[in-house]
């Protein structure tokens, strides 16, 4: 193992939750019901693959300037929310395993959907930890395509299988996996069931037993 490549949303932060918030308060603008299973599917996907899940469920058609403005939406509800986060709001174990992978000169990379990654990443003062950072402002493909880890791994001068990727949603899962990496689900083995490994969070990570794994 010479590299980890991180997920966000749902591995080192819990903004899931705002997410979550944020697409029901629009889906039941819309008159779509939106429920945690809902928000599931949603997991890595892009905003805009995101804002489709919902008008297919309402089946509703959109002209591209509502679809513009109702992301919009969507995003300024979900920014009002992640502003008000704060240092601890980290996962736990999360700033502790990029400070113990650091001092053991493992490269570090983000890969996530998100546009407001860096954003995020500087709340909780987490930025410094990374040696590359892609997100949605990089890629122009959604996972389950590989894009987003592969562009990591070159960033960071490594080959697909000298990196673990940890991710929380079953696309990222399928992405890693296709794009030839070592992938750990953080969440549940029954919808990461993809993933070469699971576990509960963060918590139960630590950088000997990486090194184990590879
Ligand atoms: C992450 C989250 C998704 C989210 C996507 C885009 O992958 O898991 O739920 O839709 O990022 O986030 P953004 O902050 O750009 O709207
Ligand atoms: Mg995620």
């Amino acid at each position: 193992m010479r590299a980890c490549i991180f997920d966000l949303d749902g591995v080192l932060v819990d903004t899931a939750k705002y997410h979550f918030i944020a697409w029901r308060n629009l889906a039941s603008k819309l008159g779509v019901e939106f429920s945690e299973h809902d928000n599931e599917q949603l997991k890595g996907l892009s905003r805009d693959a995101s804002l489709d899940y919902i008008l297919n469920k309402g089946n509703i058609v959109a002209t591209d300037v509502q679809r513009e403005q109702w992301k919009e939406e969507k995003n300024n509800e979900y920014l009002a929310l992640v502003l008000q986060m704060n240092e601890n709001e980290t996962l736990p174990n999360a700033k502790e395993l990029l400070k113990e992978l650091k001092s053991n000169n493992v490269k570090i990379a983000l890969g996530s959907a998100s546009k407001n990654a860096e954003l995020i990443l500087d709340r909780v003062n987490i930025k410094h930890y990374f040696d590359a950072i892609i997100d949605g402002t990089k890629t122009s493909r959604s996972k389950p395509d590989p894009e987003v880890f592969l562009l990591g791994a070159k960033a960071l001068n490594c080959e697909p299988h000298e990196c673990i990727v940890f991710e929380d949603a079953l696309n990222g899962v399928k992405a890693a996996k296709s794009g030839g990496f070592y992938a750990i689900g953080i969440g549940e083995p029954e919808v990461l069931f993809e993933a070469d490994k699971v576990y509960a969070s963060l918590a139960s990570v630590n950088f000997k037993m990486l090194e184990l794994l590879s």
